[in-house]
């Protein structure tokens, strides 16, 4: 199986699932990069474990169809088979989305449907509840919504404060994500209505 991961920014669960494939855990035959952000430090990650990038600006197209065209394009050429979004600041049209019908996967940092949105962590942490989390789910049309694959919970502690959180969460999804890829892989995910 090919897989594209689309990331806009940091791109730290990018780099845990290339080090999941370079472990073998994770049975990817290629990985490739898709970003929308030239200025990401995702592509400099991707220069060192020697990634191969797709690199589109939406600027560059007078439309999202044709942006979203030329990026179809490449993941065509490339054969693949699953996108995982990563920090992927841009939703996919609905069009996009039915071209790769239960193909593709998100990481959220909340266990969904709580906390949906870019803010998820700090709107957690505000709300003061006594955990929050992690979600892997199938994309759909809508925002942070679509059948969840995996889900894990972090529990929020008094001494927390927003950067100690975030810690954990990222260290959780850097784990959950490989295992929502390696299921995916393996045939063990029934696919049915999301
Ligand atoms: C993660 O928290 C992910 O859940 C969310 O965006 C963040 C991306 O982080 N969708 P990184 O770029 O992988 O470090």
């Amino acid at each position: 199986m090919n897989l594209a991961v689309f990331a806009s920014g940091n791109g730290s669960n990018f780099s845990a699932i290339v080090k999941a494939i370079k472990q073998g855990k994770i049975k990817a035959r290629s990985v490739i990069l898709v970003c929308d952000n030239p200025g990401a430090f995702v592509l400099k990650r991707a220069q060192k474990s020697k990634v191969k990038v797709i690199l589109a600006s939406r600027q560059d197209f007078s439309s999202r169809k044709d942006f979203e065209a030329a990026i179809i394009q490449r993941l065509k050429y490339y054969k693949i088979d699953l996108i995982a979004l990563a920090g992927f600041m841009r939703m996919l049209s609905p069009d996009f989305v039915k071209k790769y019908p239960n193909r593709i996967l998100n990481i959220h940092p909340s266990l969904l449907p709580a906390f949906k949105g870019s803010h998820a962590i700090k709107d957690a942490f505000e709300n003061k509840v006594p955990f929050t989390g992690v979600t892997v789910h199938f994309v759909d049309e809508k925002m942070d919504h679509g059948r969840v694959i995996l889900q894990e919970k972090v529990g929020i502690k008094v001494k927390d404060n927003l950067t100690s959180l975030e810690k954990r969460i990222h260290s959780k999804e850097h784990k959950l994500y490989p295992q929502a890829i390696k299921l995916f892989f393996s045939g063990k995910i029934k696919i049915g209505k999301s």
